[in-house]
């Protein structure tokens, strides 16, 4: 995240104190673990937490996927950008990355994480207010919901898509549960006449079958007082999340797309890889040496070789 925010945000820290960041940090897991429905983000602690163990991590997917966005958009003008759920604005923040001249909107009903945001987005116009009321989803050529479709309960999926001018972009954290809010969305929007920009190679059926779901990692360093708090020794970890970005006017999305670690063995590399006409294990053996350099490049959620 850009260093002021990581400033701002140590700050906070420091005014809440780490025994009750962790105790806040650690309730907020549970909840997270063992609830069906994710918390409501209360209080200056929650709140702290929030910023310290989850902003980082959900802006490093926020910022892979408006990226992607980005390079298969290319040209094409995004000056507004409305985030529906944005909470401390993680991914307003990265979208800013893609697109420093876009004027922001942020939507959600926490207060307290919307005068975080307020912080490092003073720019930005802030609407306190709960997102199923359609009435505030005025358009904006880029809307984003980062972790938040599948929190907002009765999600109003054609009102988000008629306030998206250019494109609508959902990520979900990278599990079943997350990938089962994507696909549906991608299903309901694509049949709307929606055009896909990524992840997927196609606008057919997703070849993705139960138990399997379609998610990436994005890498996240550690602060050291993240790592205090969470009691954790790794300086880094890997964010996993399911997307689509959808456009209202035809793109040409990636030919195919690696949709796992690429698995290394002795003079072969194989990489899963979704295509348009269904998922594939492609294979690179030393033999054909331009094929085998492209796959030692080759990440998770890059297009394919
Ligand atoms: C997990 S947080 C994600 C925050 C932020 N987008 C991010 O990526 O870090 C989910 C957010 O959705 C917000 N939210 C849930 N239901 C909502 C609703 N009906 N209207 C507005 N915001 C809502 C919550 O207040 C919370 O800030």
């Amino acid at each position: 995240m850009p260093r002021h925010v990581r400033e701002a945000i140590e700050d906070r820290a420091g005014e809440v104190g780490p025994a009750s960041l962790k105790r806040a940090a650690a309730e907020m897991s549970d909840a997270y673990r063992a609830g069906k429905t994710p918390p409501r983000i209360a209080g200056a602690e929650r709140t702290a937490a929030y910023l310290v163990t989850r902003m980082p991590a959900t802006y490093a997917a926020a910022r892979a996927v408006l990226r992607e966005t980005h390079r298969l958009l290319g040209g094409r003008e995004i000056s507004s950008v409305l985030d529906i759920g944005a909470g401390s604005g993680a991914a307003a923040l990265a979208a800013l990355e893609e697109y420093p001249a876009a004027a922001v909107t942020l939507i959600d009903r926490d207060r307290a994480l919307l005068d975080a945001a307020r912080e490092w987005l003073p720019q930005a116009r802030v609407l306190a207010d709960d997102a199923t009321r359609t009435s505030t989803l005025v358009p904006h050529d880029l809307v984003i919901l980062a972790y938040s479709a599948g929190e907002i309960a009765r999600l109003p999926l054609a009102t988000l898509w008629q306030a998206a001018r250019v494109a609508l972009i959902l990520i979900e954290p990278g599990t079943p549960r997350g990938f089962a809010v994507i696909r549906a969305a991608r299903s309901e929007l694509l049949a709307a006449g929606a055009h896909m920009i990524a992840p997927c190679p196609a606008e057919g059926a997703c070849p993705v079958i139960d138990p399997d779901w379609c998610h990436f990692a994005a890498r996240v360093e550690r602060s050291a007082l993240h790592r205090r708090i969470k009691g954790a020794d790794l300086g880094y970890e890997d964010e996993k999340y399911s997307y689509v970005a959808l456009a209202r006017e035809p793109v040409a999305p990636a030919a195919s797309r690696i949709v796992g670690r690429p698995r290394h063995h002795p003079g072969l590399i194989e990489l899963e890889t979704c295509t348009p006409t269904g998922l594939t294990t492609v294979r690179a053996t030393k033999r054909d040496r331009d094929r085998f350099r492209s796959a030692r490049h080759a990440e998770w959620g890059a297009p394919g070789i």
